[in-house]
């Protein structure tokens, strides 16, 4: 966009300087947004080893940064710049003049580019970005009022900033700007209309003073717009719901280690039951998560996690199941009736003749899940009370087992959930007490794993094929993730991908006070 010598630029001093905001804004803060959101910082205390932790890589910090690209190209369109208003001495007096109805007419933006900025946060850089906008003039000069239109554009927008991440009090990831810097090369304005031609000799003066007035505000706009993106942040949301049992927190453990190819995150990651919300009686272990460059992301999770997610299950009080006899396969020739147990406990069907049984199956004590290299191991203390049922429906205690299993399986992703299925592997039943004298466990035991494979087995495999929510956000997917079962965790790098019609809604949760 040149100057037409046709047209005059008239207005000098330029008291007011709102221009437009965010037009030079980084677009790679963007990214953060998107990081901050897949990981959904919460808050809570520091000083325990983290039973989850991220590590972003720089293949995923240059998508989230392409993402970042695209929206802001989007929002600079749409953009709502306000009016400019002001008074310019030309010698003779003064000219008020008012800029309304500004609208972006072009614009370019080139791709930013961000890096990791070691032991410090992350380094954004913006190149050549350009914008042209269209809008009215309007000036008073004593009793003469006149008129047009005008074009305006800034070339060669070169912007520098460099962001600090650290943590809060309460386990949020936090933002601050420690470095900015802006250049503004060139810009041009042209007027259309009315007597703009009085002006004419003091474009250049204009120009250059707009261009100052332009520049000296990017820094600030870049630094407003971090500290409302702390603040953000320093609201999130604090834990989040998996299901009707559980929640999950994840705030941060430490302050994010920011080294040259990579962001780790360390994050609490643990499950509490929704009734309860008390602590587990074990602690989360340290473990070291390999990097793998190749993936955006790479997460890991812990058997603390998984096991305060078994612990949360346990003491809401979710991990035990009646059987009767209406449960046993018509098929069966064995029934859960006195008359059956006949020939395993002798001296029941006499104490109890012909009465149907109950057997309540629970957990002793918290399922502990163990990860070794491919391979999921969880430990079932397990224990069935058995009753008779009498006629008038009251239960009457016969013997109590301790039923011990050994679990063994696999654990997948699907569909963003950590998923299994699980064998029973070792299990071994012994009387605990009885009312009703002791007896041989030996055939009791086939018939109960049996027991155990069909009810409790069942009901773990169906817990576990609803799956466990992995801390991703609904906006957020994964792509080709790939699982490792290593010593004590378990590792899932990834790809990610944002459905761009669910962008505009990341966009607008991570910046509310948009452009
Ligand atoms: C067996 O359990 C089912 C489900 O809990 C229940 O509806 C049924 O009444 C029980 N049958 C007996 C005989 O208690
Ligand atoms: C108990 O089981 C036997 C088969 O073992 C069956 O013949 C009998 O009818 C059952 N009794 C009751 C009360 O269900
Ligand atoms: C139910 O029947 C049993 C056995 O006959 C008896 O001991 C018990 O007191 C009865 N319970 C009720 C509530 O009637
Ligand atoms: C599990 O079963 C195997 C083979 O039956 C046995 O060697 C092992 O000791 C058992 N483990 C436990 C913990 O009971």
């Amino acid at each position: 966009m040149q100057e037409n010598k046709e047209q005059r630029p008239y207005f000098m001093n330029y008291s007011h300087s709102i221009y437009t905001r965010a037009s030079n804004q980084p677009r790679a803060l963007s990214m953060l947004s998107l990081l901050i959101l897949l990981l959904n910082l919460t808050n809570h205390a520091f000083g325990e080893n983290p039973a989850i932790k991220a590590i972003l890589t720089n293949k995923g910090l240059q998508y989230g940064s392409h993402i970042g690209a695209d929206w802001m190209q989007e929002k600079i369109w749409s953009m709502i710049i306000p009016d400019i208003s002001g008074g310019v001495d030309i010698g003779i007096g003064t000219v008020h003049y008012v800029l309304d109805g500004i609208s972006v007419s072009g614009c370019d933006v080139p791709e930013p580019s961000v890096e990791f900025y070691e032991g410090v946060g992350l380094k954004t850089g913006i190149s050549g970005f350009s914008i042209s906008m269209k809008g009215n003039w309007h000036t008073r000069f004593g009793i003469i009022s006149d008129g047009g239109s005008f074009d305006l554009a800034v070339f060669n927008v070169d912007v520098t900033s460099v962001v600090q991440l650290g943590s809060d009090y309460s386990g949020h990831i936090s933002i601050s700007s420690e470095n900015c810097d802006a250049r503004i090369s060139k810009a041009s304005i042209t007027f259309h209309g009315g007597a703009s031609f009085i002006f004419q000799p003091f474009v250049t003066l204009f120009k250059d003073q707009m261009t100052a007035l332009i520049e000296e505000k990017i820094c600030p706009m870049v630094e407003e717009h971090v500290t409302d993106l702390d603040q953000h942040l320093a609201e999130m949301q604090v834990s989040f719901k998996v299901n009707s049992a559980l929640v999950l927190d994840i705030p941060l453990t430490n302050p994010p280690l920011v080294e040259s190819i990579g962001l780790g995150l360390d994050l609490k990651g643990e499950f509490y039951s929704v009734q309860s919300h008390t602590d587990p009686p074990f602690k989360a272990e340290h473990f070291d998560l390999p990097k793998d460059d190749g993936h955006m992301l790479s997460l890991g999770l812990s058997e603390f996690t998984v096991n305060s997610a078994s612990y949360g299950y346990f003491s809401a009080g979710l991990l035990q199941a009646k059987i009767n006899d209406s449960m046993i396969p018509k098929t069966s020739p064995f029934r859960l009736n006195t008359t059956s147990f006949g020939p395993l406990i002798p001296q029941l069907p006499k104490l109890f003749p012909n009465m149907l049984m109950e057997l309540q199956v629970y957990a002793r004590d918290v399922p502990m899940f163990s990860f070794q290299a491919d391979k999921v191991t969880q430990e079932f203390p397990g224990a069935i009370k058995a009753f008779a049922i009498q006629p008038n429906a009251s239960r009457t205690p016969l013997f109590n087992l301790n039923v011990d299993s050994i679990f063994r399986g696999m654990i997948r992703i699907s569909e963003e959930k950590l998923q299994g299925l699980m064998k029973l592997n070792n299990f071994t039943l012994t009387l605990a007490s009885s009312e009703v004298g002791t007896f041989q466990t030996a055939a009791l035991e086939k018939i109960v794993k049996m027991g155990v494979e069909v009810s409790v087995l069942a009901k773990l495999n169906a817990k576990l094929e609803e799956g466990i929510a992995l801390p991703t956000m609904h906006h957020i997917h994964l792509v080709n993730p790939v699982l490792k079962i290593q010593q004590g965790f378990v590792s899932i790098a990834s790809d990610l991908d944002v459905k761009s019609a669910e962008r505009e809604s990341i966009s607008e949760g991570i910046y509310p006070y948009q452009l």
